[in-house]
Order: structure tokens, then sequence, then C-alpha cells
């Protein structure tokens, strides 16, 4: 038989994604934040297979998808504070960090006592972890570092031949889930900022959630705190933040000029680009690892893009510019 017969096939159905996963297949698949690269969270080989081809460092571990709140108690230990922020927050973009049961693989919490769990809202990866029946691990489905995929075609980009993908479109948020440990049940800790805000949260459970905004500069570091790696979700080209309202400044070269709106005038439209017409964060955040991605593409020698406002999902977009320019 010839060997092309056993490549994946770029887009597959919501069903040939199931019955792949069930067989302890890995697939691409949307969520309403960015598109995860699932497998069955409980199957050594899956999660092994994972981490492979993203290029993954075994210290960062892998967040559990699932599609109700009843699967947490299978896979965690979690308190009476973590089950209210559920009921408010999921399905959602919020993960929460939760002592671990002992049957969850140590591949997948990088060896911590943690495991981090979301119950995800998007309706297709929804009916993918009920036709399933399976819990999914799933990080973002770039390679490791890169710009995280908001579209189906990111993921063809970077992957070719190699993985498979369920298309639905664009995802709604554009950027990661909020990261909420509650592994010290009265200290509520964001590890990373996202949709869902640390006020929002606070509001709904009347204690004050810590935001950190700790980033660790090597692997080694990162093992005792992962997910907290500086570089991340970096473009190939050198990337050059601005603070709101500050002038462009004259750097030599071929300079790509991203804005959070429409400017008024611009004077070359090949090397200007804006994430949103009238500044709204949500569409900027929704927008800007497509942007980003796109505009990598360009050949330009820097790019020079601007924080945005530090507020709601504000918080979330420097993060992620922060540590992408870094
Ligand atoms: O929106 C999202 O969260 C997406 C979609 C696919 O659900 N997933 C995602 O996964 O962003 P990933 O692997 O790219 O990022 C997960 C982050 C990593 O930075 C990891 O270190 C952190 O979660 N993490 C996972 N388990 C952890 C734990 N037990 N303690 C602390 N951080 C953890
Ligand atoms: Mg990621």
């Amino acid at each position: 038989m010839p060997w092309v017969l056993f490549l994946p096939m770029p887009i597959i159905s919501e069903e040939q994604a199931i019955e792949s996963l069930i067989k302890g297949g890995i697939v691409a698949i949307p969520t309403e934040t960015v598109y995860g690269l699932a497998g069955h969270a409980l199957n050594k080989d899956a999660v092994q297979h994972i981490f492979t081809i993203k290029g993954r460092p075994l210290i960062d571990p892998l967040i559990i998808h699932v599609s109700d709140w009843e699967i947490v108690n299978n896979l965690a230990n979690p308190s009476d504070l973590a089950k209210k922020i559920a009921d408010t927050f999921w399905p959602g973009p919020l993960t929460l960090i939760l002592p671990k049961k002992p049957h969850v693989l140590d591949l997948t919490t990088a060896g911590l006592p943690t495991v981090a769990i979301r119950c995800p809202k998007h309706p297709v990866i929804r009916r993918i972890l009920k036709g399933s029946g399976l819990p999914l691990a799933a990080p973002s489905a770039n390679p490791f570092g890169y710009i995280s995929p908001t579209r189906a075609e990111h993921v063809l980009e970077s992957f070719k031949d190699s993985l498979s993908v369920v298309d639905a479109g664009p995802c709604e948020h554009g950027l990661e889930s909020t990261i909420l440990d509650l592994s010290h049940p009265t200290t509520p800790r964001i590890l990373r900022p996202g949709p869902i805000s640390a006020e929002a949260i606070s509001q709904t459970i009347g204690i004050t959630v810590e935001e950190t905004s700790i980033v660790h500069y090597n692997t080694t570091e990162a093992a005792s705190a992962p997910g907290l790696l500086a570089k991340h979700y970096s473009p190939s080209t050198q990337l050059t933040l601005l603070n709101p309202e500050e002038p462009t400044p004259h750097i030599p070269g071929n300079i790509a000029r991203i804005h959070l709106k429409r400017p008024l005038i611009i004077n070359d439209s090949s090397k200007h680009f804006w994430l949103s017409e009238d500044g709204n964060l949500n569409t900027i955040a929704h927008n800007l690892f497509d942007l980003l991605r796109k505009v990598d593409n360009q050949g330009f020698d820097t790019i020079i893009i601007e924080r945005a406002p530090n507020e709601s999902i504000g918080k979330a977009i420097n993060n992620r510019l922060e540590r992408a320019g870094s």
C-alpha cells in the first residue's frame, strides 16, 4: 500500500475527530479561545505525541478539557470555592488549577501535584468531548513558542501534513483562557490573564484575586511555576512595543507598524496594519494573533506595535505582547 494513504487528512469532520481521539490519535480542534491540539488525557501515548509534535518541553504541563463539572471530580479534588467559580464561569474561557487525583498522568501535569482543568464553551469541542466521552488534554495547536492559532489555516500552516484539524472558522476570543490557581484554597491567584478578568472572579467569590505578572526567563526557573516562560507567543520578526500614545520611533530597516485602531493618516499603506476600526479591546484581542502571523510572513525587519490600555482584556493583550516581544 502506498505510504501516502497514512498521511492525516488536513480538514476532518467532528465525527472523524471523535473516532481518531477514541483510537488514541491527536487532532486539532476549535475552542472559543484558540485552536487546541487534543488527545485523550489519560492515554500516555497520546499525551506524549502532543508534546512531541508541538516540540514542547516536558516541564510545561497541559490543560485537561472536560464537558461537565462532574468529570472534574474524577480528575481532581476541587474545593467549594472552585465549584462556585465553575458554576459562574463554565463553560467558558477559564482554566482552574486544582489538586490532582493520583491516576492523572504525571506526564500531563509535568509531575506537579496539581492539574489544570477547563470546561470550554465552543459547541464543536463540546460535541467532541461528549461524543468521545474522554477528558482531552489540549495545549494551543502551535509549535512551542510560536503564536497561538485562531483559525484552522494557522494550524495547517504550522503542521502541514502531520495533523488533521476540524475547521470552525475564527475563534471568538482569540486569546487563551484565563488561568486561575486554586491550589491554595484561601488565596486564588491569576497565573495567566485572559478573557475572564480578576475583577469578575473577585466579585463572584467576594475574595480578592491576586494578579501575578511573574515571568521566567529560562526553562529551569519555569519548572517551579510552569506556564510563565517569558519568551512565548513570538513572531519570527523582531517585535518592538510602544506605550499608548508614544510616538513611533525611527528604527532602521523595513518596518511594519501595527496600530490598535485605524489611523487617521497613513503614508504607506503596505506597512501599516490595524487591529480594529475603533480601538474596541475585544476586537483587538480577536484579531491580534491572526494579524501578527500575517505581518510576520511579509519579511519585515521589525514590527512596531503599541500596548493596549491596561484594563479588562487589555491586560491579557499586553501580557501576550510583552512575552512575544521579550
Ligand atoms: O485557552 C486555552 O487555555 C487553550 C485552549 C486550547 O483551551 N489552551 C492553552 O494551552 O492555552 P497551553 O498548553 O498553550 O497553555 C496552558 C498553560 C501552560 O502555560 C501551562 O504551563 C499552564 O497552562 N499549566 C498547565 N497545568 C498547570 C499547572 N498544574 N499549574 C500551573 N500552570 C499550569
Ligand atoms: Mg500555548
